[in-house]
């Protein structure tokens, strides 16, 4: 998967290098290329930013730097892109989405600073493209470099051989799949007692279908807690006469 970050905080994306994705391009799973933003302005300050027309706080990001660059970045490659516009005005980010994204072979991503970007750019590249406006979540950061590490790295561990056990995202909390829409419940690892602590009897019994039923039951208590919303939401017939008793 080919994925393309235009920024003016080039530096913000390092994490980039690290960890999971660091790994998943060290193995060519996916190929990222960072640009800066100001290496498509003309200007003596290298000028991104402007006042709003019909005035108020902040500044809006010009629309010039931004079609210069997607139009270089977009014509560099084969295919068709998603471009994907952080902004706390976009549709949520969802695990679903992360998977679908995650099946497209060349994401672009626009991360903003100020009040966000000139309208016009979003319509433009919407006019010829697949162009997502996405939410990370319903509160406002200073930019869009964090969601962009948010979504690269839910997108990432999905590509195939990118987690080390494919089996490892089945029972993530809002996979899909029997497990779908509850919370992961808790977990234990060695050793067997810890500060008093001990490990759940079940755990320890080596019965799959008790451990099985123990793990749905406390995430059905954890979503129940955490995230009432999800239980309404649970399709009629998703929960079984166990889980109604949970
Ligand atoms: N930019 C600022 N806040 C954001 C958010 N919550 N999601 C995506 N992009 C943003």
């Amino acid at each position: 998967m080919r994925l393309d970050v235009v920024t003016i905080f080039p530096e913000y994306l390092e994490p980039l290098n690290v960890s999971l994705v660091g790994k998943a391009r060290a193995r060519g799973q996916l190929d990222v290329r960072i640009h800066h933003l100001r290496e498509w302005t003309h200007d003596r300050h290298h000028t991104v930013d402007d006042t709003p027309y019909g005035g108020g706080p902040g500044m809006v990001m010009k629309p010039d730097p931004w079609g210069e660059a997607l139009d270089e970045v977009i014509g560099s490659g084969e295919g068709e892109p998603v471009i994907v516009v952080p902004t706390p005005s976009g549709r949520p980010f969802t695990q679903q989405l992360a998977q679908e994204l995650s099946e497209r072979p060349w994401l672009v991503f626009t991360p903003a600073r100020y009040e966000g970007i000139d309208r016009r750019v979003i319509e433009e590249y919407a006019e010829r493209h697949d162009v997502r406006e996405i939410s990370i979540g319903d509160y406002v950061l200073a930019g869009g470099e964090a969601p962009v590490l948010v979504m690269v790295e839910a997108v990432a561990r999905l590509l195939p051989g990118v987690l080390g056990n494919a089996d490892s995202h089945r029972d993530d909390s809002f996979a899909s799949g029997a497990m779908a829409s509850l919370l992961e419940g808790p977990v234990y690892t060695k050793p067997p007692l810890w500060r008093d602590r001990g490990i759940p009897e079940v755990l320890l019994s080596g019965h799959h279908g008790r451990v099985e039923r123990w793990r749905r039951d406390r995430a059905l208590e954890r979503t129940s807690a955490h995230r009432p919303d999800l239980i309404r939401e649970l399709g009629a017939g998703t929960l079984d006469r166990h889980d109604r008793a949970t």
